[in-house]
């Protein structure tokens, strides 16, 4: 007899991102632009709340889908901010970060030969666990309707095989967030299609000068909706791993028993440390945003200066210039850009190759940082 580990599985590689940023050993001098956290500690007030609960011994396990307290928290603070309710009873979950809660809705909805949507290029989190599920991911084209997905090209994709379709706005890796009117079409299609709709929204709180919009508050969606938010990104709590999913309780029922039997529940004392981001801490991403925005700003001009061609970024902390002028894959681009100029950004074909000709650059950097990234970056463009 041969044992054999899943066959699928054969067919996933380690992400893109983490490819190229394990390179990065070999060159202790490069200005790493490639992390996707932010480079802030995470609040004091949110320590005090784990350290806290750690001295009061509140160290065991919770309700699988979290502490109550916690999920009458989230469902308070989304409501105030986009105007969506679920029941802390029974339609949220407080998961290991956002990523289990996808992890969660996948395994929940998936069959085999179900199709998923995705517009593209896209975060490197989903595709890898829809294809160990025996899915097909099916890519809605974004790179010339600026990032932002078509109504017409969804209603074009949708078939019988189609399961779900999902978004990530703001998006990694384009820095786009997704604009009303836009949203305002997305929904018609989805609400006339027998589909779920998945959005994952951890950079909510990362929105620049306009509020983010949510698939949250479209009722005609709720039925078949799943919420994916978190604390990684707007609290800097990325090694806490606090996720929260929200979903009708007629599959949120079925939701439980993967997190039951997976995860058991969230680390109890980042638990209680998310009680206080979501209450004493509510200014902070508005806080981390003016800094985010004045790096974008500098960041965005640096890259029309060098000449590239870039979408200035609405959100998240992310650009994405194009290279594909430079007539190298991107692969081939960041390699050099590391080899050559010691400054390492993530080749877009990281992202599915939709973002093949792009380059995408973090900029939860300080301005320092930044700025010698670029100076290197310049250089390395005008030998070209
Ligand atoms: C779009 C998106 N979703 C999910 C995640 C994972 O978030 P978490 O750390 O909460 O698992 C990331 C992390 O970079 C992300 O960019």
């Amino acid at each position: 007899m041969t044992v054999r580990i899943n066959p699928r599985l054969t067919e996933i590689s380690i992400s893109g991102i983490r490819q190229f940023s394990n390179q990065l050993v070999n060159y202790p001098d490069a200005i790493n632009l490639t992390i996707g956290q932010p480079d802030f500690p995470t609040p004091d007030e949110v320590k005090e709340g784990a350290i806290r609960a750690i001295n009061e011994n509140k160290t065991g396990y919770t309700h699988n889908a979290g502490l109550i307290d916690l999920r009458h928290t989230v469902n308070e603070f989304f409501t105030n901010k986009y105007g969506f309710s679920y029941d802390p009873e029974s339609e949220i979950i407080i998961t290991n970060g956002a990523s289990q809660a996808i992890d969660i809705i996948f395994r929940t909805i998936l069959e085999e030969g179900d199709e998923v949507i995705l517009p593209a290029p896209i975060y490197t989190g989903y595709v890898p666990i829809i294809k160990l599920l025996g899915a097909t991911p099916v890519f809605l084209d974004t790179t010339d309707t600026g990032f932002q997905p078509s109504a017409e090209r969804l209603a074009s994709l949708i078939t019988d095989k189609t399961k779900a379709v999902l978004f990530n706005f703001p998006s990694n890796p384009t820095g786009v967030a997704i604009e009303q009117a836009q949203m305002d079409e997305l929904a018609e299609v989805l609400a006339t299609h027998d589909v779920f709709t998945i959005s994952d929204e951890i950079y909510s709180e990362n929105t620049f000068f306009r509020k983010h919009c949510s698939f949250g508050a479209y009722p005609e969606l709720r039925e078949k909706l799943f919420l994916v938010h978190g604390l990684s990104k707007s609290h800097s709590m990325t090694g806490w791993r606090i996720g929260f999913l929200m979903a009708d309780k007629e599959w949120m029922q079925h939701c439980i028993k993967i997190q039951q039997y997976n995860a058991i529940c969230a680390s109890v004392p980042s638990q209680y440390a998310a009680i206080e981001a979501l209450t004493t801490c509510q200014d902070t991403p508005a806080e981390m945003n003016k800094a985010y925005i004045e790096r974008r700003n500098y960041v965005y001009r640096r890259l029309l200066d060098m000449g590239l061609e870039v979408t200035e970024p609405t959100g998240a902390f992310y650009i994405f210039p194009s290279i594909e002028k430079f007539g190298m894959t991107s692969f081939e681009f960041a390699t050099r850009l590391l080899k050559e100029a010691g400054v390492a950004a993530v080749p877009g074909s990281a992202f599915t190759q939709y973002g093949e000709g792009y380059l995408r650059i973090s900029y939860a950097y300080s301005m320092e940082h930044l700025e010698e990234g670029l100076n290197r970056m310049e250089k390395f463009i005008a030998s070209l």
